[in-house]
């Protein structure tokens, strides 16, 4: 049984679903801080039998004792946190809470239960702005806000676990720019409030929620002068966590990887094979640049292929085309 922390969230929920497809038993956690329990539902129905679930916070140690008392659990996927970056900045304690204390107390639990197999959702973020690209893992890190500095304490302090006790089996895995949701427009990317990461506001665009996109910069050192990110579909992502999984069943390991396509895509390149995708048109206008934000970024994800067997196969189109499908059935 393998425990899924935060897994009524954006890319848990639709991990879970990898992880039924594969023939893994699992069990969700969540304090539906940044989701709903509809989720559980819109989950079952496309698995198409019950989800196992537990409501509650990783900050709570007696909770934690209960899931782990209740269920034979041999692998924690970890995604339960506080992701926001600009909420981040005013909010630090919050962050450090919920993703430092919270993991600390995770690890606690799971120690105590001798369950010793983790897989951690950590961030492209903690990567220095000035990296040369493609980005492979022993770059240097340099984090620039809480909401990264707190995935980069967890990192360092998994990695310290790791020396004092070799049992623990760990896969750090750094997402970079998850987008998209499951075919079938049954569950996907539900911000509370304000968007801001660039699909969902694409798509509240596309549905006419706002009237038109702010492209932060057209004078970066791109082909089109927009940023360009490494967007990769959220149900790569799901089979990258199941690909850890395996990895970790077979081997004793410490291992840090990065889930990305490789391939980077430009503002304005996802904007266009939107439109092309969905038919719809997203106005967009040209802002200065946003505070702190790098130019290119994509990932060198050669030790995902060669230690996960894990290679991202879906396309931008299929982001956006996703992406719009479950914003055009649920939200407007
Ligand atoms: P999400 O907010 O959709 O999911 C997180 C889930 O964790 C939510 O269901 C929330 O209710 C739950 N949660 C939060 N705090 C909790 C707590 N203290 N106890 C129990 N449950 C709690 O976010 P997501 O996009 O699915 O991200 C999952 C993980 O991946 C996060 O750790 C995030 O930092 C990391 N990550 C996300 C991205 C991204 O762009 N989405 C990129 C890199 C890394
Ligand atoms: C992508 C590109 C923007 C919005 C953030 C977090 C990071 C990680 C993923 C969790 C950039 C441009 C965006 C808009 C725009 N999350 N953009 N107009 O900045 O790569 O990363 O999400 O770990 O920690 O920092 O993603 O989606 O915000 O931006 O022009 O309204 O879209 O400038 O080039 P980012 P993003």
């Amino acid at each position: 049984m393998i425990l899924v922390t935060g897994g009524a969230g954006y890319i848990g929920s639709h991990t879970c679903i990898e992880l039924a497809r594969a023939g893994h038993e699992f069990v969700v956690f969540d304090n539906f801080s940044n989701s709903a329990p509809a989720v559980l539902a819109r989950m079952e129905q496309i698995i198409g039998r019950p989800v196992v679930w537990q409501k509650g916070d990783i900050r709570d140690p007696a909770a934690l004792d209960k899931v782990f008392a209740g269920h034979p659990v041999s692998a924690v996927l970890h995604f339960a946190g506080l992701k926001a970056v600009t909420e981040s900045i005013s909010q630090p304690i919050d962050y450090f809470d919920n993703n430092v204390h919270g993991s600390i107390a995770l690890m606690g639990a799971m120690a105590r239960a001798g369950c010793k197999t983790l897989v951690f959702s950590s961030s492209a973020t903690v990567y220095g702005p000035e990296q040369p690209m493609p980005v492979a893992e022993d770059a240097p890190c340099a984090v620039s806000n809480p909401y990264g500095r707190t995935k980069l304490v967890v990192e360092e302090l998994l990695s310290e676990l790791g020396r004092s006790d070799p049992q623990w089996r760990i896969a750090t895995l750094r997402y970079f720019n998850p987008t998209g949701a499951h075919p079938s427009a049954l569950i996907g990317e539900s911000p509370l409030g304000t968007p801001s990461n660039l699909m969902p506001l694409v798509c509240q665009v596309a549905a006419g929620i706002r009237p038109s996109l702010q492209i932060f910069g057209d004078d970066y050192p791109s082909h089109d002068g927009t940023g360009v990110r490494d967007f990769v579909h959220v149900m790569d992502l799901a089979e990258g966590h199941v690909a850890a999984l395996d990895f970790l069943t077979k081997n004793q390991a410490r291992i840090v990887v990065n889930l990305g396509t490789g391939h980077g895509t430009s503002v304005l390149e996802v904007i266009r094979t939107f439109e092309r995708v969905s038919g719809q048109r997203v106005p967009y206008e040209i802002v200065p640049r946003r505070d702190a934000d790098i130019g290119i970024s994509f990932a060198d994800v050669s030790l995902a292929r060669e230690l996960l067997g894990w290679v991202a196969k879906r396309d931008v189109d299929e982001m956006c085309r996703d992406a719009w499908r479950w914003q055009a059935a649920n939200r407007g």
